[in-house]
């Protein structure tokens, strides 16, 4: 495939790299995207699960959702298409991972420089005040805030919320350097992540289908992660 053999070609070029992922890159390790064919938001509505109105109307049932969310990334390992983007981050001596993902599978597959901008399943935090901890629990929701009695919440951002300021300042000054931005698995939906495609100077999107910004992009691969990204570098 002739586009391939572009995307390698650039790729090898580069000397400054950013990435950013999404649900797809997961896919191939079990756990459901957001949307498309068996993605979470086909039977289930955001508005009543990641949203701060909707804890605040029912704790108990957000929690739920996240737990059970946990449960699946638990039994999950990275794939091929995670480790393939630990092996980038050696060839590349600037390179930063940006995802969108909360699950920690870029962690767990051995990445290093990762800008969580939607936040991290793992981390339970307090909804009023600044503390937090990782947490491994799948199955009970955590008692209030130990230092101020307030309610804990999963560590993520939710719709209507702003994405912590250091990383997405981070993710921002990365893709305006990057002589390539290499976007994985996200159907380029979500504002302000989506955003990050308008600053690249070159992108190169893989995606099993067709996305918003697919005839926008240098250069756009149809596959799938496992598949595709081990192919280019
Ligand atoms: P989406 O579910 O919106 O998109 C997943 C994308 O991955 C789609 O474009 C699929 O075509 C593609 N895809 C699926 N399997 C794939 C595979 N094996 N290889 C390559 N591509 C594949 O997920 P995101 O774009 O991550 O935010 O969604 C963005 C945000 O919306 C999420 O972070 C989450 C969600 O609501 C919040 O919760 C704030």
């Amino acid at each position: 495939m002739l586009e391939i053999a572009e995307a390698r070609a650039r790729l090898s070029a580069a000397s400054a790299v950013a990435v950013l992922t999404g649900a797809g890159i997961s896919a191939e390790s079990g756990i459901p995207t957001f949307r498309g064919p068996g993605g979470l938001w086909r039977n289930l509505r955001p508005e009543d699960l990641a949203t701060p109105e909707a804890f605040e109307r029912d704790p108990q049932m957000v929690w739920e959702w996240y737990l059970w969310r946990r449960g699946l990334i638990a039994a999950a390992t990275p794939n091929a298409g995670h480790r393939s983007l630990v092996a980038l981050e050696q060839l590349k001596s600037r390179f930063t991972l940006i995802t969108q993902n909360v699950d920690g599978l870029h962690d767990r597959a051995g990445s290093q420089k990762i800008l969580k901008i939607h936040g991290d399943i793992w981390i339970t935090r307090c909804s009023e005040c600044p503390y937090q901890r990782r947490d491994r629990s799948t199955t009970e929701a955590p008692p209030s805030c130990p230092e101020c009695g307030a309610l804990l919440r999963p560590g993520v951002v939710w719709f209507g919320e702003s994405l912590p300021r250091i990383a997405w300042d981070e993710a921002e000054r990365a893709v305006s350097q990057a002589d390539v931005l290499l976007v994985a698995g996200t159907s380029a939906t979500v504002y302000p992540a989506a955003g990050l495609l308008h600053l690249a100077r070159c992108v190169i999107e893989v995606n099993q289908e067709e996305t918003p910004f697919s005839h926008r992009v240098a250069i756009s691969l149809r596959g799938t992660c496992g598949d595709v990204l081990p192919r280019l570098w």
